[in-house]
């Protein structure tokens, strides 16, 4: 393999070599199941939470935020941040099935699953849920202990990451993006990854909280933290979220 061969485009051609699409073999899941059957449904009357949607203001007032104030988020603000990184506009197709979201995926083949590490949300009890984006539900996989240490352990010890109220953690499925592309699937999976942090930033400033991307972990700890077996579902990103310290929004 050639250097910097990821980021190239398919040989000479442009076509890619015969997909398992094109051998007919099944497509993977839209979505994986990783609760014990009580999903939570989410709200929302996001009204209520916006506070700017001003796009251009928004983007001027982007920063990197690494201090969290100690409020909670209400539930209402974590869907709207759920919605608006992975949520699902309409699903299409019969025997192949299609998810269109609030980001934009090569094939809309949508590889990326959000697990959501809650250590102040209102209404939730702490502990790892997983965000069920076909009906906009949360599924509570497991609770953590020693949350924050485990969180900033995973960053490579960026503590900031273990103060968070919420942070969310991105992991991928591969396989559904070589399903249709076999030779262009790592590219399109991090390009994926590169729209929804993004939405997430642009979604914070639209309700009073501040995000920081994460793309320095501990690839095995954090596999863990989440339980996936670190091949067919990897974490590949993640974002603590808060509400901004009063400092941080004055700057
Ligand atoms: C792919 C990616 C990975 C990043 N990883 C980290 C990280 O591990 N830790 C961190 O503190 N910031 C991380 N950042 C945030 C950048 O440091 C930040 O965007 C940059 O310093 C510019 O600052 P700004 O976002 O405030 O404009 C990451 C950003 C991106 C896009």
């Amino acid at each position: 393999m050639g250097k910097w061969d990821i980021l190239r485009g398919p040989a000479e051609d442009g076509a890619d070599k015969r997909s398992e699409e094109q051998q007919g073999i099944a497509q993977p899941a839209l979505e994986v199941i990783r609760g014990q059957g009580t999903e939570i449904s989410l709200p929302t009357d996001f009204e209520n939470v916006i506070v700017c949607r001003d796009i251009l203001r928004i983007l001027e007032g982007r920063r990197s935020v690494r201090q969290y104030s100690e409020q909670s988020l209400s539930l209402v603000e974590l869907s709207f941040l759920l919605w608006c990184t992975q949520g699902t506009k309409k699903i299409v197709g019969r025997s192949k099935k299609a998810a269109f979201k609030t980001v934009p995926s090569a094939g809309a083949r949508h590889p990326l699953e959000c697990y959501v590490a809650v250590q102040r949300v209102e209404g939730l009890e702490p502990g790892l849920y997983h965000y069920r984006s076909l009906s906009h539900q949360l599924e509570k996989v497991y609770e953590v202990d020693n949350f924050p240490q485990r969180l900033a352990e995973a960053a490579y010890d960026q503590e900031y990451v273990g103060t968070a109220p919420v942070t969310l953690i991105w992991t991928a499925i591969p396989e559904r993006t070589y399903w249709r592309y076999p030779d262009q699937a790592e590219k399109y999976v991090l390009l994926d990854a590169g729209h929804v942090c993004e939405n997430l930033y642009l979604s914070c400033g639209m309700i009073g909280c501040g995000t920081c991307a994460i793309g320095h972990y501990r690839q095995q700890k954090a596999d863990e933290l989440v339980g996936v077996d670190g091949e067919e579902e990897l974490v590949i990103y993640m974002a603590p979220v808060g509400k901004k310290k009063e400092e941080e929004v004055k700057a």
